[in-house]
């Protein structure tokens, strides 16, 4: 297999948790290319998640909607991007219950916008998908790329909608397009909303973990980094025009994760509350991977791993977590736990 060399990328949503750490992966990988990050910095793009790198002469930071096709095109242009790579999205369930519009904005139109400019100027795109979008899979089955998609909440649904533009643009207009269907990443730079970010900073700070419902749903837990040397593997090998699933191959229960991570930072499970469960909340996701380890690609870590390692990195990186817990965050916090909690023991 001939591996392609892109060399001028744009990074849709650089600044976010996977963005970020695709951005410092490829350049790390590939020095001689040249990354110019588009985002809007929402309240989950930070600029600090790349601090190390800004100085760097092959990447620059253009602070824009993907929504704005004019912008998207004239960055393109001035760039001579050959490679857009598309992470930008609203991306917590949780915030697509309390306010789902938004992200049809971005994830839907944001996606369409991108696929016009692809269109437009013959550039490759390469969009970032979810296992979300094959909905919630019985025990005994694991998602294949040809499976249909079934999504069950807003986030879900509009990721869907996204992928089936991707792919009707491929077969309506040949564009040179691919997606990678990503299991539930955790690592460093993850906005303390999701899950292992929001145990490991809440443990570390002494405060009840909020586990919906049973908490014996189940997810494949995988490292950011194999995410990113999967979604490297597509680009350089890929084939055209189709999909890839990303993660382990391999699930556990939320209770599990929760136990890594309370294992991890040395805390009592005692800290442990059951509150009330995410509406729709799908119960478990698998995805088969063959076809991306077909590309020669493997995971280098074990779901444990991938948790007890992200728990490491809250615990070592206060800087990063601390002004966000005690900024805007409280807000949103306050909004999705205060009842959830009450009269769980500890607010
Ligand atoms: P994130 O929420 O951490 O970051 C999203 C980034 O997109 C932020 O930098 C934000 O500022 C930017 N953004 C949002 N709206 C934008 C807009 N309209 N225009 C430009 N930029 C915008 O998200 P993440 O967890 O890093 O997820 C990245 C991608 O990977 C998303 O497409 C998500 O659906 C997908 N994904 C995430 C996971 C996961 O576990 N986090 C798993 C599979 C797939
Ligand atoms: O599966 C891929 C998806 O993983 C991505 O597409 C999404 O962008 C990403 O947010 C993530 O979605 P989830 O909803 O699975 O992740 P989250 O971290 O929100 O939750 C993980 C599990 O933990 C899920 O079963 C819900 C549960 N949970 C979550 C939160 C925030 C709790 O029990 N309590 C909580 O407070």
């Amino acid at each position: 297999m001939m591996d392609r060399h892109p060399q001028n990328l744009l990074v849709t949503g650089g600044c976010g948790f996977i963005g970020s750490n695709f951005v410092r992966y490829w350049l790390e990988r590939h020095p001689e290319s040249r990354v110019v990050v588009y985002d809007k910095l929402t309240y989950a793009g930070r600029q600090e998640n790349l601090h190390d790198l800004w100085e760097q002469p092959n990447l620059s930071l253009v602070v824009g909607d993907i929504v704005d096709g004019e912008l998207v095109r004239r960055t393109c242009q001035e760039q001579g991007t050959d490679l857009i790579v598309n992470f930008a999205a609203e991306t917590h369930v949780d915030q697509s219950i309390l306010g789902p519009l938004v992200f049809t904005d971005t994830n839907v139109r944001g996606t369409h916008v991108l696929l016009e400019v692809a269109r437009e100027l013959g550039l490759r795109l390469h969009h970032i998908s979810t296992d979300e979008v094959y909905g919630h899979i019985p025990e005994g089955h694991q998602s294949v790329e040809t499976d249909p998609l079934a999504p069950r909440s807003p986030y879900a649904a509009s990721k869907a909608a996204a992928d089936q533009l991707v792919q009707a643009y491929h077969i309506t207009y040949g564009l040179p397009l691919t997606i990678t269907r990503g299991a539930n990443n955790v690592g460093p730079y993850q906005y303390p909303e999701k899950a292992v970010p929001l145990f490991s900073t809440n443990a570390l700070l002494g405060e009840p973990l909020p586990v919906y419902g049973d908490g014996r749903q189940m997810r494949d837990y995988a490292h950011v980094h194999d995410h990113c040397t999967g979604i490297e593997a597509v680009l350089l090998r890929g084939e055209i025009g189709e999909v890839y699933n990303v993660g382990t191959g391999r699930e556990m229960t939320n209770l599990e994760m929760v136990d890594i991570v309370l294992e991890t930072l040395g805390k009592d499970r005692s800290l442990i509350r059951h509150v009330t469960d995410r509406p729709g909340h799908d119960r478990r996701y698998s995805m088969n991977v063959d076809k991306l380890r077909g590309l020669g690609w493997a995971p280098k870590y074990d779901p444990r791993q991938a948790v007890a390692e992200a728990a490491r990195w809250y615990a070592g990186n206060r800087w990063w977590w601390e002004p966000i817990r005690s900024g805007e965050f409280r807000e949103y916090y306050e909004k999705q736990y205060a009842e959830r909690l009450a009269g769980t023991g500890r607010a």
